[in-house]
């Protein structure tokens, strides 16, 4: 037998579980990890490179540990896509949301605490929880995936947690929660604890309605958390952030490592954020073919479910992971998120997702015969 991980002393928690990660396999069409599929522009590209031209020349130095000049270039795209002012005192950033939120568990979950989230939803938040030795609770969702008001106030009067999240638009059913619910639950949350109330925006640039920025207006203890990887194309820059009162912006610090953005980092984001009016022309076109997945889809006689982001999920499968496989042996990938009788399927280029929905048609012509 060979030396693994459960001969370690790892914590208990970590005992016998996997990694997150979705397969990477080599297949010509992958529509699996919600990715944007078009390259940045090379005016951007370019502008990379001089900005981290310039960073290299004081990489001898630490980067500048708060980001000034980035956080302040996020509250602008913020201020101006919202209308809800903010300033470089609001927001926060980090190498991913997914980092945004380990911060977020750091600083008001932890040992002896609890988060909560409305399942299925994204699954880091979970694990997030886990790894910061947050205890998760997984709150009820309607089996038409919206989050019922009445369920999710029991749930939260029940356990009263330190950590609420709702993803909106949710990952992976896609729907959007409205106002209303993120509003109820946070008097729920308040009432009951008072707790934090995350909301995690990582879609939010796809969707069909505003973004619940102006919320933060006088509700200190909700947090909105966004990221780069998706509308931006900029998956593999890594940046994440956040906006809220000040008050949260100071807590994280307690928690973040000094210097945890680097100066390339940095400048590249910067240099990205000089090209949001490029980047977000892709958004309405991901939209419009999004919206042809939706509406194809049903045409093909499959369940969808409304979708916000850029992806869409729908089945109804006996077997969801045969049919997975089936797309897979046509060259699509697709994710299997292991909600029974549902995959979901990323917002490609046209050539890519009509690939996908001739390999959707052959097998519900097979499985139909
Ligand atoms: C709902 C949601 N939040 C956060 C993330 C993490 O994004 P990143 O760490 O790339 O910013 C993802 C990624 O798929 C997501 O689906």
């Amino acid at each position: 037998m060979t030396f693994g991980i459960d001969d370690l002393p790892v914590r208990d928690e970590l005992r016998g579980k996997s990694p997150y990660g979705a397969p990477q396999l080599d297949v010509p069409v992958r529509l699996n990890t919600n990715e944007n599929p078009y390259p940045l522009p090379e005016a951007l590209v370019e502008r990379i490179t001089e900005r981290v031209r310039e960073a290299a020349r004081d990489l001898n130095r630490y980067p500048d540990r708060d980001a000034v000049e980035l956080r302040t270039g996020l509250a602008e795209y913020l201020t101006k896509t919202t209308g809800h002012p903010l300033d470089v005192s609001n927001v926060w950033a980090a190498n991913g949301s997914n980092e945004v939120i380990q911060q977020l568990l750091q600083t008001f979950g932890g040992p002896g605490r609890t988060a909560i989230g409305f399942e299925p939803s994204y699954s880091m938040h979970g694990l997030i929880a886990r790894g910061t030795g947050t205890g998760w609770i997984s709150g009820p969702r309607h089996d038409d995936f919206t989050i019922g008001v009445p369920a999710a106030e029991r749930a939260i009067a029940e356990h009263r947690p330190d950590v609420v999240f709702v993803t909106t638009p949710n990952n992976p059913t896609g729907n959007a929660v409205p106002a209303e619910t993120v509003l109820a639950l946070h008097d729920a949350a308040q009432a009951a604890k008072p707790s934090m109330v995350v909301v995690d925006e990582a879609y939010i640039e796809f969707s069909h309605g505003a973004s619940l920025l102006p919320l933060l207006d006088g509700r200190p203890n909700l947090v909105i958390s966004r990221t780069m990887s998706k509308a931006f194309g900029a998956a593999g820059l890594r940046l994440g952030y956040l906006a809220a009162h000040p008050a949260v912006v100071d807590a994280v610090q307690l928690v973040r490592l000094p210097y945890h953005l680097s100066a390339v980092t940095q400048a590249t984001a910067l240099a990205a954020l000089e090209h949001t009016d490029t980047l977000l022309k892709y958004v309405e076109q991901l939209k419009a073919e999004r919206d042809r997945l939706v509406a194809e889809l049903r045409a093909v006689g499959y369940e969808v479910t409304e979708s916000d982001a850029n992806f869409v999920q729908f089945g109804r499968f006996a077997d969801s992971h045969a049919t997975w496989r089936k797309i897979l042996d046509r060259g699509v990938l697709v994710r299997d998120n292991g909600v029974p009788g549902w995959l979901r399927v990323t917002a490609g280029t046209p050539q890519e997702n009509d690939a996908f929905l001739d390999a959707v048609r052959e097998v519900k012509k097979e499985q139909s015969t």
